[in-house]
């Protein structure tokens, strides 16, 4: 089975990733490849930040890896808290803080459209392609829900009435942002196998 290093240490992330791809891939964390290391996120934009994780991880191991950097993106704060998403609180936040500080900040504001994104940086021989996903929903007016990660107790996806921690992980594996771009690096591992 081919084994790719995934250049993260978020478990959340790593469960989905491997559901997603059927397990046709040997997946494996930081942690798990004894890799330890803590790349930093400090550009602009999601897709930066994922090359700059991959190509950190290949340089160190030469071998094939992936990296994904997601965000989620509120219409009512101008995109925020975008590519600074884990970090909105301060650089020591935790999802608790982060999601309050959402709510905080949209209280006076009506227009709760958002957009989760996701940009995935996978290395093959040392060459990188992108693969980008997005999925469209609302912030919720109170968080709810203990299934996910993350924003998932404030997002309702489109077409539902309850947020991605109440929905849990069926769901979210068929409409996610990752869902979207973990299905085209897939299908282009699919043409190189
Ligand atoms: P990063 O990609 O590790 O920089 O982290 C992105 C941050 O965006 C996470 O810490 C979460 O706060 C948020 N995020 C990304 N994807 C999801 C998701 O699927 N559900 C909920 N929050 C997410």
């Amino acid at each position: 089975m081919k084994q790719l290093i995934f250049a993260s240490n978020n478990r959340h992330k790593a469960d989905e990733i491997r559901a997603l791809l059927n397990n046709r891939f040997d997946i494996i964390t930081l942690k798990e490849a004894g890799i330890e290391i803590d790349i930093p996120e400090p550009h602009e934009t999601l897709a930066k930040n994922a090359s700059e994780k991959s190509s950190v991880i290949f340089q160190l191991t030469g071998k094939d890896c992936f990296s994904e950097d997601s965000g989620l993106e509120v219409e009512g704060l101008n995109g925020a808290p975008g590519v600074k998403s884990a970090r909105y609180a301060g650089d020591t936040s935790d999802a608790t803080q982060n999601n309050a500080l959402l709510l905080h900040n949209m209280k006076n504001i009506s227009n709760r459209n958002a957009v989760f994104k996701t940009v995935i940086s996978l290395i093959i021989d040392g060459n990188e392609y992108l693969f980008e996903g997005t999925c469209s929903g609302k912030i919720a007016l109170t968080p709810s829900g203990t299934g996910g990660f993350g924003y998932d107790p404030l997002f309702i996806p489109d077409g539902y009435d309850q947020t991605f921690a109440i929905l849990g992980l069926d769901v979210k594996s068929a409409i996610s942002h990752r869902k979207k771009a973990v299905d085209q690096m897939n299908a282009f591992l699919k043409t190189i196998a």
